[in-house]
């Protein structure tokens, strides 16, 4: 294991077997529907990818990128859009693929203003859900796992960009976010 990391949160292999059992529920919800997912950037990528590939049914595939203010304002709810999508979602079944939620803001505002857009449907699914830090009500539908609040990265989850690339997900060594 890489040095900056305390101990592994989710294996490898923990990732696969869920996986697999997130996507036969949408295979099953969603058979006939051709869904929408649309992954939002960067941290959920590898999740996306993974849960997409593992499906059996038909579908598409979009990004959207989104970013807060700052550490400060985010916690304020303030969400700035970077990358919209390209494509209608009128009457489409639509389902956005996070990482993690923490304090909720980010999916919400975006379900808000996808919802504004006259989906068929729009729901929600998280690799990984910190219920201990939300601040605003959400429905999340489908949830990998729930964690601690602990600092977590890899398999798309980042500290100041680095170590998204790592296959599991770790805690980070206090020591390398308290220097
Ligand atoms: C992370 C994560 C969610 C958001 C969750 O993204 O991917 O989008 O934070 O936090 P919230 O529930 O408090 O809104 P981040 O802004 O770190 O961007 P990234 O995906 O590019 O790492």
């Amino acid at each position: 294991m890489y040095k900056d990391f305390e101990k592994v949160l989710v294996s490898k292999e923990q990732l696969a077997k869920r996986i697999s059992e997130l996507a036969s529920e949408l295979d099953k919800e969603y058979n006939g529907k051709n869904p929408l997912f649309i992954g939002i950037l960067k941290g959920s990528v590898f999740f996306t990818a993974d849960l997409l590939k593992a499906l059996t049914i038909p579908c598409q595939m979009e990004f959207m990128a989104v970013s807060s203010y700052g550490k400060e304002t985010k916690s304020n709810g303030e969400v700035k859009l970077i990358k919209d999508l390209s494509v209608p979602i009128e009457g489409r079944h639509v389902i956005i693929v996070e990482d993690i939620v923490d304090s909720g803001n980010t999916l919400s505002y975006l379900k808000r203003i996808l919802l504004q857009r006259n989906p068929a449907s729009i729901k929600i699914i998280t690799l990984l859900d910190k219920p201990d830090r939300r601040k605003v009500d959400l429905k999340v539908e489908y949830i990998g796992f729930t964690i601690p609040d602990e600092f977590v990265v890899g398999y798309g989850l980042d500290y100041d960009e680095d170590y998204r690339t790592f296959d599991e997900v770790y805690i980070l060594k206090r020591e390398v976010y308290e220097k």
